[in-house]
């Protein structure tokens, strides 16, 4: 499909191949994605029943292997300045819970597991950092490794450890300066913060110090810019490291830590993230009207947040059924309303503070 689709903003174009990630990516000419958001299937969990998937490999090694060459290829087509957002969940060597008979998946798509060689049953894989290293050792620059805190996990029956509740985002770029737009995904500050940056500190008459320490009342403190401190300059601004005015906003840089519930999607894929998490990937690392890629597309929803945020996307998907999911989901999105979606997304508590502030913007 290569439709040019319109969101009502921008006409942006969208691209899903039905192949296989490394070859379909060989066909892609070089830095024509600005950003690429992406969750390969993860290590010995899910059969999805097509010839050429990842993740039934014999090894970790194998499997780290396979994603390497293939995010090498994500490397050439993206921008120079251009970032790689990386979801990947890590596994057990172990054979706990009924399994379902070799080669065969039962119907959460779960495969029999078996131990890998060179890990004792009951190990941690590591595969996320493992996936981490061997991508930064192949050329990447490894940025941060960001925490999805899954805040409705499933429970899991163990006793001897905790119930597992994150997965990462691994941000990668292909230089070492990348776009990144920070303000886009700023997020409220914390609510005694506010309270203080509010306060009309030079009429504060200021409490009394320790006995003995002489050094005027006690006021409450703002931050301090450029050496000068509020209240002791006795200036009504702050000032910026380099001389400007100092603004204090009620707004703070997104913390790496990301509280999102996983996705609930009926529509017949096992993995799909949830749109809350590819959002911010999408809004930092993208300009409008740039293009995001996503070489394992699933049912599409880096797709669906891309348009509705006026970008375009290609995505690559190597079951047949699922490229076609992903090729309606997109269309939808992109045919829905924009302003009406995000009112409800924003009502439901879906969306985080910048966003719902350019979104009342919006609606005005
Ligand atoms: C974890 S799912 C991605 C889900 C997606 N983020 C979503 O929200 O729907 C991984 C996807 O990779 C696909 N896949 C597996 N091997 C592939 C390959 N070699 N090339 C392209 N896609 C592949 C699977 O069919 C599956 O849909």
């Amino acid at each position: 499909m290569k439709p040019d689709i319109s969101n009502s903003e921008a006409v942006v174009s969208v691209e899903i191949i039905n192949g296989d990630a490394l070859e379909s990516l060989r066909g892609l000419p070089g830095e024509c994605c600005d950003m690429c958001v992406t969750s390969p299937p993860y290590f010995g969990l899910r059969n999805y029943d097509v010839e050429g998937q990842i993740g039934l490999e014999e090894s970790p090694e194998e499997y780290v292997e396979k994603l390497v060459e293939i995010f090498r290829e994500v490397r050439r087509v993206l921008r120079q300045d251009g970032t790689l957002w990386l979801n990947v969940g890590d596994s057990y060597a172990t054979r706990s819970g009924p399994q379902p008979p070799m080669n065969t998946r039962n119907k959460h798509g779960h495969t029999a597991k078996s131990v890998p060689v060179g890990f004792k049953q009951k190990d941690l894989l590591g595969i996320p950092w493992m996936l981490a290293f061997a991508l930064r050792a192949d050329g990447w620059y490894l940025r941060q490794d960001i925490i999805w805190n899954k805040t409705n996990c499933m429970p899991e029956s163990v006793k001897d450890r905790c119930t597992k509740s994150h997965e990462y985002i691994f941000l990668l770029s292909k230089s070492p300066h990348y776009y990144f737009d920070a303000e886009a995904i700023s997020e409220p500050i914390a609510g005694s913060s506010t309270k203080r940056y509010l306060q009309n500190i030079e009429a504060q008459k200021g409490s009394d110090r320790q006995p003995g320490k002489s050094n005027g009342p006690m006021k409450a403190a703002l931050p301090r810019f450029g050496g000068e401190k509020y209240g002791e300059s006795g200036k009504k601004e702050f000032k910026t490291k380099d001389g400007g005015v100092y603004v204090p906003t009620l707004r703070r840089n997104k913390r790496d830590v990301w509280n999102i519930s996983t996705a609930h999607f009926d529509g017949g894929h096992f993995a799909v993230f949830p749109e809350k998490l590819a959002l911010p990937c999408i809004l930092a690392g993208s300009r409008p009207g740039g293009t995001v890629l996503d070489p394992f597309c699933g049912s599409g929803t880096a797709g669906v947040v891309a348009v509705r945020e006026g970008r375009g996307f290609i995505g690559i998907e190597i079951n047949p059924e699922y490229s076609e999911m992903s090729e309606r989901r997109i269309k939808e999105a992109a045919e829905r309303p924009k302003k009406e979606k995000r009112r409800r997304q924003v009502e439901d508590g879906q969306l985080p503070g910048q966003m719902e502030m350019k979104f009342e913007e919006d609606w005005e």
